[in-house]
């Protein structure tokens, strides 16, 4: 077989994306805006998104930041032990919800005010189910004494199976998978359910956060896992299934906030997405099945319309810059100064 070094895809979406808020957001919008048309804008503000008021102003300010392109935020709300039927009434009539996310408290950045009991948002979830909302779950479980490798398959066994038998119409989706145990389970699922998959957890495995030494810009929720969970989650994601989609993680954080005794959870990706993506796909001769993946398989699962327009990679090397700006701090992109083998024109 020849080698393929140009791909046209109809424009893709990220299914799953933080973009923060303020100066921070006016820094990390255009980079979104130029590689996806939509995204599923994450709620995990510091005051989290958990009203439909609080989404329309949360979307404003996203599209003033986008003001010179056609790029649509999706908009989600956050889960609390509060959230009511009354609250996904609200989330409807605005027209503009497309999804409520489940953060079990303490998971990850901003999870605090999350679900402490999942039995505390069943009324929220019956009102969803019965109006089609999709319910996105951050899948870990965060009890002190699972180990971390473990979070994600202990969520599905003691929290995601039996929701899938109470709520057996409800849309989920499974953020951010990281194990062959969650690839397993989605595949042999109900359609209901379905799963994004993250650039990184295709591209790196755990040895990423300690090539060297501690690499604070590899560490992410869910972390890096074993390199057979590598092999899963690219099986799945070139697999062809609609259960399976694209969805960044990209996560900013400032330098300083990485770089430190604590660092924070989350990689940025938003800036070269599509390339690292199609290397990846490309390292597993599977080029064919990236415009599935990244624009139609999501776009069916949320029962939106394809975009319009598309995009062109070419298999080109080029150099991730060191830094970004994120407002006034500065942002380590994922591979900072180190290189790229896909470029988007
Ligand atoms: C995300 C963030 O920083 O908001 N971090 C991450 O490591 N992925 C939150 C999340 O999705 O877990
Ligand atoms: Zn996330």
């Amino acid at each position: 077989m020849s080698q393929i070094d140009s791909i046209i895809l109809t424009r893709p979406d990220d299914m799953h994306l933080h973009v923060r808020e303020g100066v921070a957001l006016k820094s990390v919008i255009p980079d979104t805006a130029r590689q996806f048309a939509r995204a599923i804008i994450m709620p995990n503000l510091t005051n989290p998104v958990s009203t439909a008021k609080m989404a329309q102003e949360y979307r404003d300010e996203i599209l003033s930041a986008a003001a010179d392109t056609d790029f649509e935020p999706l908009m989600t709300l956050y889960l609390t032990d509060n959230t009511s039927a009354e609250t996904i009434k609200e989330a409807v009539a605005s027209g503009i919800i497309k999804a409520l996310k489940l953060y079990p408290a303490g998971a990850t950045t901003n999870s605090d005010k999350g679900v402490t009991q999942i039995k505390n948002i069943y009324p929220a979830l019956e009102a969803m189910q019965k109006n089609d909302l999709p319910l996105l779950v951050h899948g870990e479980v965060t009890a002190p004494e699972i180990d971390i490798f473990d979070r994600e398959k202990v969520f599905v066994e003691t929290v995601l199976i039996p929701l899938m038998v109470d709520f057996p119409e409800l849309k989920i989706v499974l953020e951010h998978i990281t194990t062959a145990d969650a690839v397993d389970y989605v595949s042999s699922a109900p359609a209901t359910l379905a799963a994004t998959i993250t650039a990184h957890h295709l591209l790196m495995n755990r040895n990423a956060i300690f090539q060297g030494g501690i690499r604070p810009h590899h560490y992410c929720l869910p972390i890096l896992k074993r390199e057979t969970h590598r092999q899963a989650l690219i099986k799945a994601a070139t697999s062809g299934s609609p259960r399976f989609f694209l969805g960044t993680d990209s996560a900013p954080h400032a330098q300083n906030t990485k770089e430190s005794a604590c660092g924070c959870a989350g990689m940025y990706t938003a800036y070269h997405a599509m390339e690292l993506y199609a290397e990846a796909f490309d390292k597993a001769n599977a080029l064919d099945m990236l415009e599935g993946f990244a624009s139609d398989h999501g776009a069916e699962f949320y029962g939106l319309p394809y975009n319009k327009g598309s995009i062109n990679l070419q298999r080109k090397r080029w150099q991730v810059p060191d830094t970004l700006a994120l407002g006034d701090e500065k942002l380590i992109p994922l591979r900072a100064g180190e290189y790229c083998e896909w470029q988007l024109l």
